[in-house]
C-alpha cells in the first residue's frame, strides 16, 4: 500500500533531482520534486507529505534549513537530509517515540543510493506501522465508546428492572399480609365475643419487643406471629371454643391442643414458617409447666415469650364471655406475681414498669391495629384458654 504515501524531493541539481526521484518512485511512492526553496514549501503546504529527502547545496540550496521548517509545517513525516560532506550538515534532531518530526541524516555519495532506498524502504514501513497504530486506537476508542454506552443503557434497564422488582416484593409482601389477615378473620368467624384480640396481642407483642432491645430485622415478623398465634383454634370444636362457661377436663385437653394444631397448619404454608415458634410455643410456662413442649426459660422462643405476656395481659384486661375484666393496675401485678413462673422476669419487669399496656391504650388507639387488623377470636386468658 506504499501508493497511499507521497514523497518530495527537493533538489537544485536537475540530474540529482531526476535520479532520486527515480528512486523513490520506484519505491511505489508518489513523487513531487522542487528545485528551490519556496517551491519546497509550497508543496509541502499544498499536499499532504510523508517522506522528504532534501539535498543540502549551500547556497543554492539550504537543505538543512528547509528540512528544519518543514518539520512545522508536516508533523509526521520521514525527513533526510543529503549532505555531500558530513562536516557541513548539522546534528539534525532525532527520531522521536511517537514518530513527530522524524529526522535522519544521510551523506550523500553515489555508492550510498543503496543505503538511500533502505532507509526509504523501512520509512515506509514505519508510516504503515503508525498508520495501523493509528487505526487501532481509533478502533479501541469506538470500542470503549460503545461499551461505555452500552454500561449507560445497561445502568438504566437494570435500574428499571430493580425498581419492578421492587415494586413486585412489595405487592407481593401486601398480598402476604392481605392472606394473613384473611387467615385471622377465619379465625374471628368462630369466635365474635373477642373482637381485636389478636390485633391488641400483635400490638403489644411489637411494643414489649421493641423496649426490649428485639431485632429491628424481625419485628415484622414477631408481627405476624403475634397477630396469628391463635390460628391452630379453627381446629377447636365450637362447643369448646365458644362455651361461656369454664371448661371441664376434657374440654381443657382439647383446648390445649390449639398450638400443636396451628404449627401443623403453619408448616403446610411456607410464608408460615417463620412464625412457628409464636403459634406452637406460645402456652410454654417459664417455669417449664406449660404446653405442649413443656419448655423452660430461655429455651422457649423469645418470640413466644413476648405473645405469651402480650396475650395474658389482653385476656386480663378485656371482658369475656366468661369473666370480666381485670383494671390495668391489677394486671399488672398478676403478671408480676407470674414473672419467673409463668413469664419471662426480664420481660415483666420491661412491660410492668414501662406500663406498655396502657401506652398501647393511651397512645397506640386508632393505629392500624384498631381499625386496620381483622378482628380474632380468645386467646389465653389467665385461666391458659
Ligand atoms: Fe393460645
Amino acid at each position: 500500500m506504499a501508493h497511499r504515501f507521497r514523497a518530495l524531493v527537493a533538489h537544485p541539481q536537475p540530474e540529482a533531482l531526476g535520479e532520486l526521484a527515480e528512486l523513490v518512485g520506484g519505491l511505489g511512492l508518489i513523487v513531487e520534486t522542487a528545485r528551490s526553496t519556496v517551491e519546497a514549501v509550497n508543496k509541502v503546504q499544498s499536499h499532504p507529505v510523508h517522506v522528504i529527502i532534501a539535498g543540502h547545496v549551500p547556497p543554492t540550496f539550504d537543505g538543512v534549513a528547509f528540512v528544519e521548517r518543514s518539520a512545522g509545517l508536516v508533523k509526521e513525516a520521514l525527513r533526510i537530509l543529503l549532505v555531500s560532506n558530513p562536516n557541513e550538515g548539522v546534528e539534525l534532531e532525532r527520531p522521536r517515540a511517537n514518530g513527530a518530526g522524524m529526522v535522519m541524516r544521510l551523506v550523500a555519495r553515489p555508492s550510498e543510493r543503496s543505503r538511500l532506498v533502505a532507509m526509504v524502504s523501512e520509512g515506509i514501513k514505519l508510516l504503515h506501522l503508525l498508520e495501523e497504530e493509528r487505526e487501532l486506537v481509533r478502533n479501541i476508542r469506538a470500542a470503549n465508546d460503545r461499551l461505555r454506552l452500552r454500561e449507560t443503557l445497561l445502568d438504566v434497564v437494570v435500574k428499571e428492572r430493580t425498581k419492578e422488582l421492587e415494586e413486585s416484593y412489595e405487592k407481593l409482601k401486601q398480598a402476604n399480609r392481605q392472606a394473613l389477615f384473611g387467615l385471622a378473620e377465619a379465625i374471628e368467624a368462630k369466635d365474635p365475643y373477642t373482637k381485636g384480640h389478636c390485633g391488641r396481642v400483635a400490638a403489644y407483642s411489637l411494643v414489649l419487643a421493641k423496649e426490649s432491645g428485639y431485632p429491628e430485622s424481625g419485628l415484622e415478623t414477631l408481627e405476624f406471629g403475634a397477630f396469628l398465634h391463635d390460628i391452630g383454634k379453627i381446629g377447636v370444636r365450637d362447643s369448646v371454643l365458644l362455651k361461656p362457661a369454664p371448661l371441664d377436663d376434657q374440654e381443657w385437653i382439647h383446648m390445649r391442643e390449639h398450638p400443636v394444631k396451628g404449627y401443623e397448619i403453619a408448616s403446610k404454608i411456607e410464608m408460615l414458617q417463620p412464625i412457628m415458634p409464636a403459634v406452637r410455643n406460645h402456652h410454654e410456662r417459664w417455669d417449664g409447666s406449660g404446653y405442649p413442649d413443656k419448655m423452660r426459660g430461655s429455651r422457649i422462643p423469645l418470640v413466644a415469650r413476648i405473645v405469651a405476656i402480650a396475650d395474658a395481659y389482653d385476656a386480663m384486661s378485656t371482658d369475656r364471655p366468661y369473666k370480666k375484666s381485670i383494671p390495668i393496675d391489677e394486671c399488672e401485678r398478676l403478671l408480676r406475681g407470674h414473672a419467673g413462673k409463668m413469664y419471662d422476669p426480664d420481660l415483666i419487669e420491661v412491660f410492668v414498669s414501662k406500663h406498655l399496656g396502657l401506652l398501647f391504650r393511651d397512645e397506640y388507639e386508632g393505629l392500624p391495629y384498631e381499625s386496620g387488623y381483622p378482628q380474632a377470636m380468645s386467646s389465653a386468658p389467665t385461666g391458659d384458654r
